[in-house]
């Protein structure tokens, strides 16, 4: 089965390289950008900036000694690029992403992208019981969207 979602994505510039956030002041976006899909990809893929909203971001990224059950501390420099580059290029940081942000509180803070109402909707008809049964988790992402790992950094 051959998923175009990652690609529409990708084309609509949501997860493209080119459109991301101009720098903040001190931050190189483009080697953020490399930091986060290197550090960010090692126990999963590395999920796309725009997919939750900057508050969600910053409270993952300063809660990574407990991560989902698991310690993915990094060292200060690399956890502040990291959280520049996924706050300025978040889900409420403009461009066409408020669909994304539909059904969120403006106090809520979703932590999983597979429990922000856009995703659930997106995935609450059209996948099969077979195809859920094959990811393992809902958020093995690549298991269903196999170029969503390539999608949004390496086009540089
Ligand atoms: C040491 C392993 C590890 C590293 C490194 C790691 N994560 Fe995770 N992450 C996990 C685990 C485990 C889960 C839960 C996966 C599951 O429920 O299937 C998770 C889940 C997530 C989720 C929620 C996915 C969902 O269900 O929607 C986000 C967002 C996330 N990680 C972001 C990050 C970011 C950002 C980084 C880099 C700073 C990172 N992770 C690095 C282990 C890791
Ligand atoms: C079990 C398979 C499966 C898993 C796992 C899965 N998806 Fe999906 N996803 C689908 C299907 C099927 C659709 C609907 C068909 C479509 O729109 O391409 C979809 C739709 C989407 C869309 C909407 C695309 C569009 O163009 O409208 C996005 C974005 C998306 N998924 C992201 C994710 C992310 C991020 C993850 C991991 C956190 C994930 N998906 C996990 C199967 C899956």
């Amino acid at each position: 089965m051959k998923i175009p979602a990652m690609k529409a994505l990708a084309a609509a510039g949501l997860i493209a390289l080119a459109n991301l956030a101009p720098a903040a002041a001190g931050t190189n976006m483009r080697a953020a950008a490399k930091l986060t899909e290197a550090e960010c990809s090692a126990c999963h893929m590395a999920f796309p900036a725009p997919f939750l909203p900057a508050r969600s971001w910053k409270t993952i990224m300063n809660t990574l000694d407990n991560h989902f059950g698991e310690d993915a501390s990094l060292d200060e420099a690399s956890r502040a690029q990291i959280e520049a580059y996924l706050t300025a290029n978040a889900a409420d940081t403009g461009g066409n992403r408020q669909w994304m942000l539909r059904g969120v509180g403006e106090n809520e803070y979703i932590l999983r992208i597979t429990e922000m109402p856009w995703w659930v909707r997106e995935h609450s008809h059209e996948v099969s019981q077979r195809a859920w049964a094959r990811a393992g988790s809902k958020s093995n992402c690549l298991a269903c969207h196999r170029s969503a790992g390539r999608g949004g950094y390496d086009d540089d």
